[in-house]
């Protein structure tokens, strides 16, 4: 197992910085391991929700080619968000996480909970997908989503999810999703609140380059919330920041 070139904790906040991309990728593999059995162990399923973007497909990649067994029709895979694009568009977070990773495991396809755009309207897909988490984990027991990993990615403006700076939805306590707007294409958006994605069982960050590092630093050196990432505060357990050296320079 790779190892985290520097390490430092701040209140409920571990940062982690590598030497490269391919580090921190292999330690988030095993990070992603050691929750799924934790997860199988405890209650026989494992839920994650996983973001988009660019910095995870190496992650997603990697998983494919674990050749550890996994037991997949016990793993459900959703998203933290997505873009109000169809599903196959060259935007679409389902559509990146599929070619890195759904398209390369036997999971069933009911196990891939996406976000349905094809429907009218961003407000609409957001109540679709509320109304499909409240199903789902009533199923499982729960009232509220509990996912047992949360892996998310965090922009250079310290938006995480499409949870945007002065967003409504950064102050939103009980919808479990919301349509948001952000400042860069594709502008509508739909994504999961901060009551959800602080009720994980684990929460990860994964960064990596040069234009991240100064919402990095100022999340790890300051008690003044300024970003949109700062509200992510797991109700019980730490954060984990996986940085590589560009984005984690600060921790040097
Ligand atoms: C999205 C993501 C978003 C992403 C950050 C970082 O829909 O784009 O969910 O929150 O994680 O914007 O994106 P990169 O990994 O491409 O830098």
């Amino acid at each position: 197992m790779t190892h985290p070139e520097q390490t430092i904790t701040r209140g409920h906040r571990t940062f982690h910085a590598f030497t490269d991309i391919d580090s921190l990728d292999q330690y988030a593999l095993e990070l992603w391991r050691d929750a799924y059995e934790t997860a199988l162990r405890t209650h026989g399923r494992f839920f994650a929700a996983l973001s988009g973007g660019n910095t995870p497909a190496g992650l997603y990649r990697r998983i494919a080619d674990d050749p550890r067994p996994v037991d997949w029709n016990n793993v459900h895979l959703f998203l933290v968000d997505e873009r109000f694009v169809p599903p196959g568009h060259d935007e679409s977070n389902a559509r990146m996480i599929r070619e890195t990773l759904v398209s390369r495991i036997p999971l069933n396809e009911d196990n891939f909970h996406t976000i349905p755009t094809e429907t009218a309207t961003p407000e609409i897909v957001a109540a679709v997908y509320e109304d499909h988490l409240k199903t789902f984990f009533a199923m499982h027991g729960t009232q509220s989503p509990a996912f047992d990993l949360m892996l998310l990615g965090i922009g250079e403006d310290g938006h995480t999810a499409s949870l945007f700076p002065e967003s409504p939805s950064l102050n939103e306590r009980t919808a479990f999703t919301a349509a948001t707007s952000s400042p860069v294409s594709p502008a509508e958006r739909i994504t999961l609140t901060f009551p959800v994605i602080n009720n994980s069982e684990h929460i990860i960050f994964i960064a990596a380059g040069a234009n991240k590092r100064h919402v990095l630093e100022h999340i790890a050196s300051s008690d003044k919330p300024e970003f949109p990432a700062e509200f992510v505060q797991p109700r019980h357990g730490n954060v984990l920041f996986l940085l590589d050296i560009s984005a984690g320079t600060f921790l040097y």
